[in-house]
């Protein structure tokens, strides 16, 4: 038999992910991990926190909706190797680590990083850290088979309590639960997230026990049996508090939304970005702005979304990536969502709606009430009232009159079609051009036409009812009915 002696040898760098927890206080239809924190589920900002990692493979404890966990991951598609593994019941937390052996046999050579699916607010650069202080350890220490992230924490209340000393390292973990008043004084809170060998871990595992408050196979005994046994653990502190809040609730997931979005607006404001009020706006972590922008109060913006400089964003404008903007627009009280890109120096808005597949080119003018959809639209091209464009590829220099529609949708046969709209065209006002057609470039389409076949270009098409004049009707219908 051919052996590959590359992949038997190498040490393989995995992910632990525990997410199994029932999330009863969430009270709540859908799991826990899958809550999104503005626009994301938490877990899918857990995983894609890992993905510089480089890891091999990460294995995901899943237990309650476990399907459900589990399809949505798969939608993610995320540049990651996962694999679900279920823990039917939850008996704590080296329970969770327990059902990855049959996996990853104890004796496999890898180093493992086990982090919560419910803290979606730790970056990546920390997980490395912590990666580095365990593959990496400092000169004239032994050799740290295990690493710890530890928080000094105002408040500890709920943590377990790491005893560690520079000297020494860790030596053990106690749960809150279980402490005494005299422990329960430490502020050094475990943050639940570890890095260590593998076959370490697992030896540790075989030899824990629920003997404790919640009669739970804790993963946290596994620090005081390795100490005991002459293995140092190293503590890694990490400076921010509020980067591992884990989520039990709607308080806390609505607190790890603001820290996010806070979060956002301090690396926006560094770069250049005026943000007027942080605290009115929610911006995700995937939003980029370039310098000399605004974003006015009461903006939503969720997903994939890059902003030129010399915008101004905002009052009440939601954008739900992906989303690209030029530079020099502004965009009023809009609504932006599934794929739309601006070029340079457009005005959007207010009351505006662009969405799915929408392109518009420089300098157009879009609003006040308008609604775009999978459309393309030239450069120097206006719709700024009352206008429908769904289904359309506009070209330059178009002027869509007040109150004129792209009517798209056959109900009847529940069929979508598509117009070309040339560049030069003149719609005039509360014209409708049924789809499918073409008006050709330079045409001119009457106010209040009805247009139902292709439109050469240079023509002029009037589709109405001619207006009628009766010199003094009124006059002569008043004295008819006096009499
Ligand atoms: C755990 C730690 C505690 C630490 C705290 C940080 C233990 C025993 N305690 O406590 O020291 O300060 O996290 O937040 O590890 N999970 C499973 N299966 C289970 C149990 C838990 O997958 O059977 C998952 C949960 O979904 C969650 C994570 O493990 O993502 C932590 O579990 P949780 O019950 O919140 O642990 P704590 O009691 O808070
Ligand atoms: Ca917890």
């Amino acid at each position: 038999m051919m052996m590959n002696a590359a992949s038997t040898s190498a040490r393989r760098r995995l992910g632990l992910v525990l997410a199994a927890g029932k999330g009863t206080r969430m009270k709540s239809a859908l799991p826990k991990v899958l809550h999104p924190v503005i626009g994301k589920p938490m877990l899918r900002r857990v995983l894609e926190q890992l993905i510089p990692l480089d890891l091999d493979e990460v294995f995901v404890v899943v237990g309650h909706q476990a399907e459900q966990v589990e399809q949505a991951m798969a939608q993610w598609s995320l540049p990651l190797k996962t694999r679900c593994v279920l823990q039917t019941e939850q008996h704590g937390t080296g329970h969770a680590v327990m059902q990855v052996l049959p996996y990853l046999p104890k004796d496999t050579p890898a180093d493992v990083l086990i982090t919560c699916g419910d803290m979606p607010l730790i970056p990546s650069q920390r997980y490395l850290a912590l990666m580095d202080a365990y593959t990496k350890p400092r000169k004239g220490t032994s050799k740290v088979l295990l690493a710890l992230a530890t928080v000094h924490y105002k408040d500890p209340t709920g943590y377990g309590r790491v005893f560690w000393s520079a000297h020494e390292g860790v030596t053990r973990i106690v749960e809150h639960r279980d402490a005494t008043d005299v422990e329960k004084t430490c502020h050094w809170g475990n943050t639940g997230i570890y890095a260590g060998d593998w076959p370490t871990i697992a030896g540790a595992l075989d030899r824990i026990e629920p003997h404790n408050a919640q009669k739970e196979y804790y993963l946290t005994d596994i620090v005081q049996i390795l100490h005991k046994e002459g293995l140092r653990i190293e503590a890694v502190q990490w400076p921010e508090e509020l980067e591992v809040m884990g989520i039990n609730s709607r308080q806390q997931l609505s607190e790890a939304t603001s820290i996010l979005s806070y979060m956002t607006a301090q690396r926006l404001m560094e770069g250049g970005v005026s943000i007027v009020q942080p605290q009115s706006s929610l911006l995700a972590p995937e939003v980029e702005v370039a310098a000399d922008s605004t974003i006015l109060p009461g903006c939503v913006l969720e997903g994939p979304i890059t902003i030129g400089s010399n915008c101004e964003i905002g009052p009440n404008t939601t954008m739900r990536g992906p989303v690209t903007i030029g530079n020099h627009c502004r965009v009023v009280q809009a609504y932006l969502e599934r794929s739309v890109t601006l070029k340079d120096h457009c005005y959007v808005g207010p009351y505006v709606h662009l969405r799915d597949n929408t392109e518009v080119g420089q300098t157009c003018r879009l609003g006040n009430f308008v609604e775009v959809k999978e459309a393309t639209i030239g450069d120097r091209s206006n719709a700024a009232h009352l206008c429908y464009l769904g289904d359309v590829t506009v070209g330059d220099d178009v002027n869509m009159g007040a109150g004129s529609i792209v009517a798209n949708y056959d109900p009847i046969r529940d069929l979508k079609h598509r117009s070309t709209i040339e560049s030069g065209v003149k719609v005039g006002c509360n014209s409708v051009l049924v789809s499918p057609l073409t008006v050709g470039h330079h045409a001119c389409v009457a106010a209040g036409s009805v247009v139902t076949k292709n439109v050469n270009p240079w023509e002029l098409v009037i589709s109405r009812a001619p207006m009628v004049q009766k010199e003094d009707w009124v006059k002569a219908t008043q004295q008819t009915a006096a009499h």
